[in-house]
């Protein structure tokens, strides 16, 4: 087997069992710049494939072994992205046609003539290029679409956002906490794509409900016969990721015995893949998240303490978005644009009674309830704004309740009301809303913690 790197990168196999015929064509092809790799029958060729795919084939038709139209459809069949052009001698039409309807990009009279042979092959070649070309756009676009930046100018978000840029470009393990819905995976997400590993993977994964075997199976890969059923070598994620970033999501609910193994991927920076006994360097990334509090699991012993350090080199805090209420107008501005322009709907405001409710409303959710709520009330609104008729059931509710006339709040009520409304101002700085309020710090606390106010 003979190679010619070159610089284009597209990579190209000559299949004729005459190494003359080889020669020729790999001449021929030479000032193409191509990567040519020749082969005297289909199987050595097809082998080759598997560890490095060609982009074109130039199969003769008669081979020993298995025969060109067999290695055309075998390669059509695992690579349906190669073209394939096939080499017939002369009274073979039928074949070639057989060769055409089996999906050959076209076929070549021998003995071949050199123009005809470079012609065809960069058409082929022009083919996989533009094929390639759409693939990688359809891929770039996905990937913004889905790194959309986090919105929020409450104090917390902004320093979140500072977070994120001071550490996106380090390598060093972060931890993200927060309820469901505060938007953990988009900030793993802002860590990658604004960092220097941004043009290397990103990859999630979820922890929660699987077995120590799986996620063993999952993130580390394993060997050929490795257990019942590993009749191949798999890659881990862990490898898929090396150069770029794992997201270990619910990485709380990781069984111990697999903490274990995770500690030391992350102390030795290497892995050796299940029933494997080679230890494979790799340089990923790590951002965990945990939608409790971690710390906690590791005094109640239900987490490693030394995982625990090793991960949360950078912690970073999402607020529940009950606590940070002046990023909801905002949100729903943003949350508004997106699912106008995804159904084509020019609905642009939330009319003030919608607003109000959705200012009370304590989000359990959090901005993932909020910004459903959001494209459902655009999905249903038939107008350029939305009402509380938009919003679903429940919430309207809280409207009757809470504005209806006749309805008096407490004096506990309008206490937490307003100390809420304070704390709201001041960005959930305690000591500046202590000093409005004109109370010790300790008495805001105190209160805060009887009212069920966090
Ligand atoms: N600050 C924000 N700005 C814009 N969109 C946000 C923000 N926070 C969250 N979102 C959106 O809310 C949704 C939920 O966010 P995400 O999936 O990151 O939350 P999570 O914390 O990972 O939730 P879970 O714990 O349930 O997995 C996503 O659609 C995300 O784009
Ligand atoms: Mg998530």
């Amino acid at each position: 087997m003979e190679s010619n790197k070159q610089i284009e990168g597209l990579r190209v196999a000559v299949i004729d069992d005459e190494p003359i015929a080889c020669r020729q064509i790999q001449r021929g092809l030479s000032k193409k710049r191509y990567d040519i790799e020749t082969f005297a029958d289909g199987e050595s060729a097809i082998k080759r494939m598997h560890q490095a795919p060609f982009d074109l084939i130039l199969c003769d038709l008669r081979l020993p072994g298995i025969n060109g139209l067999d290695v055309l459809k075998t390669v059509k069949e695992r690579y349906p992205r190669t073209e394939v052009i096939v080499m017939t001698g002369y009274g073979s039409v039928d074949t070639a046609v057989e060769a055409i309807q089996s999906g050959a990009f076209h076929y070549l009279a021998k003995p071949v003539k050199m123009d005809e042979l470079r012609s065809l092959a960069a058409q082929a070649l022009e083919k996989v290029r533009l094929i390639q070309e759409k693939e990688a756009l359809k891929k770039a676009l996905f990937s913004q679409s889905r790194q959309q930046y986090l919105i929020g100018h409450s104090p917390a978000i902004q320093e979140v956002l500072g977070l994120v840029k001071k550490v996106c470009s380090l390598n060093c393990n972060v931890l993200v906490q927060g309820e469901s819905g505060t938007g953990k995976e988009l900030v793993a997400r802002a860590l990658h794509f604004f960092g220097i590993r941004r043009q290397h993977p990103f990859i999630c994964f979820n922890c929660g409900g699987f077995t120590e075997e799986l996620i063993a199976n999952e993130l580390f890969g394993h060997e050929k016969g490795a257990f019942t059923g590993a009749v191949d070598t798999k890659i881990g994620l862990l490898e898929a990721a090396n150069r770029g970033t794992i997201f270990l999501d619910e990485i709380g609910s990781m069984p111990p015995s697999m903490q274990v193994k995770l500690l030391r991927f992350v102390q030795e920076r290497n892995l050796i893949r299940v029933g494997g006994i080679q230890a494979i360097p790799l340089d990923v990334r790590l951002i965990a998240a945990c939608d409790q509090n971690l710390k906690a699991a590791v005094k109640s012993g239900q987490f490693r303490e030394d995982l625990y350090y090793r991960l949360n080199v950078v912690q970073i805090e999402l607020p529940p978005l009950r606590n940070r209420k002046d990023d909801i107008p905002l949100l729903i501005h943003h949350f508004l644009s997106k699912y106008s322009q995804r159904f084509g709907k020019p609905v642009s405001e939330v009319e003030p009674d919608a607003l109000e409710i959705l200012m009370q409303y304590p989000f359990p959710g959090n901005v993932r309830e909020l910004e459903n709520i959001i494209e459902r009330a655009v999905a249903l609104t038939d107008r350029q704004t939305v009402g509380p008729r938009d919003l679903p059931g429940d919430l309207q509710q809280l409207s009757i309740s809470s504005l209806e006339s006749g309805h008096w709040l407490s004096l506990e009520e309008k206490e937490k009301e307003y100390i809420q409304q304070v704390l709201i101002k001041t960005g959930h700085r305690k000591t500046a809303a202590a000093e409005i309020l004109k109370i010790p710090r300790t008495t805001l606390w105190r209160k805060m913690k009887r009212l069920g106010i966090d």
